[in-house]
């Protein structure tokens, strides 16, 4: 985690995160992310309040802000230089946003003056956490969340086992050919041994979509669904009790 304070890491990322290019599934994701907000909000009166866990450089808020008429963003995310970057990104938008500095893990209510939310996001944030920081965090965001409240979640998932390994190198190979045109790479190692290291020298703990699909039950949301999964990228969506 303590690489995000460091303010040349945090930049980079966002250099390579930001545009289209970099990440065709990325982009997708957040697409879909956007649909399924406005799906949501399309019965419910303005103001759209959406809690933004991990909001970094404040990319995805953009979007939710710049898409989503009506909507508020409150950000959280505990990076000082992603914070500054946030708060300049999204000086546009000024009155429908607020930031805060916390941890995720631990989050409440009380720290975040225009809770509850009708809607949550976590975009690339929670397989930062050790297992036992994305339960906490799941209960965190379920509190936070007004009755019937939706939470998306855009993240990396464990490949669970080197057995399906080969079918995930199989996906890779179709779609690195796909993108070969415009320099994508999709693809995270030709071994199961090479992908597990990749993952870990980037500090990243990513959990299977079934453990994140039962630690979202565990944490009290009713439902819970992976409506998007392309090999190690998936969008989950679970609905808090009414
Ligand atoms: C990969 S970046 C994603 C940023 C943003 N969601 C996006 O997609 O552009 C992950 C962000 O999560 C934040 N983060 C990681 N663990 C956190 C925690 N426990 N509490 C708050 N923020 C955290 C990091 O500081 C970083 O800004």
């Amino acid at each position: 985690m303590e690489q995000w304070n460091d303010e040349a890491f945090a930049r980079a990322w966002v250099e390579s995160n930001t545009n289209y290019p970099h990440s065709p599934l990325r982009e997708e994701q957040m697409d879909l992310m956007l649909d399924i907000l406005r799906a949501h909000f399309a019965a419910t009166p303005a103001p759209h309040r959406v809690l933004d866990l991990g909001c970094g450089a404040g990319i995805v808020a953009a979007r939710v802000l710049d898409r989503i008429a009506g909507s508020a963003v409150a950000g959280v995310d505990n990076s000082p230089p992603m914070l500054a970057m946030a708060r300049e990104h999204l000086a546009p938008y000024a009155g429908r946003f607020e930031l805060a500095r916390a941890d995720f893990e631990t989050l409440t209510l009380e720290g975040l003056p225009s809770g509850p939310f009708a809607a949550a996001i976590a975009i690339q944030a929670i397989h930062n956490s050790s297992d036992e920081g994305k339960r906490r965090t799941l209960a965190s965001v379920r509190a936070a969340l007004a009755p019937g409240g939706l939470f998306v979640l855009c993240d990396r998932i464990r490949i669970t086992s080197a057995a399906v390994f080969p079918s995930y190198l199989a996906l890779w190979d179709r779609l690195d050919a796909r993108y070969a045109a415009q320099g994508w790479q999709v693809g995270e190692g030709r071994t199961f041994v090479e992908h597990e290291r990749s993952v870990t020298e980037r500090g990243d703990k990513p959990g299977s979509l079934e453990q994140n699909l039962l630690w979202l039950r565990e944490a009290g949301f009713v439902e819970a669904a992976a409506v998007h999964v392309v090999g190690v990228r998936a969008v989950v969506v679970a609905v808090a009790p009414r």
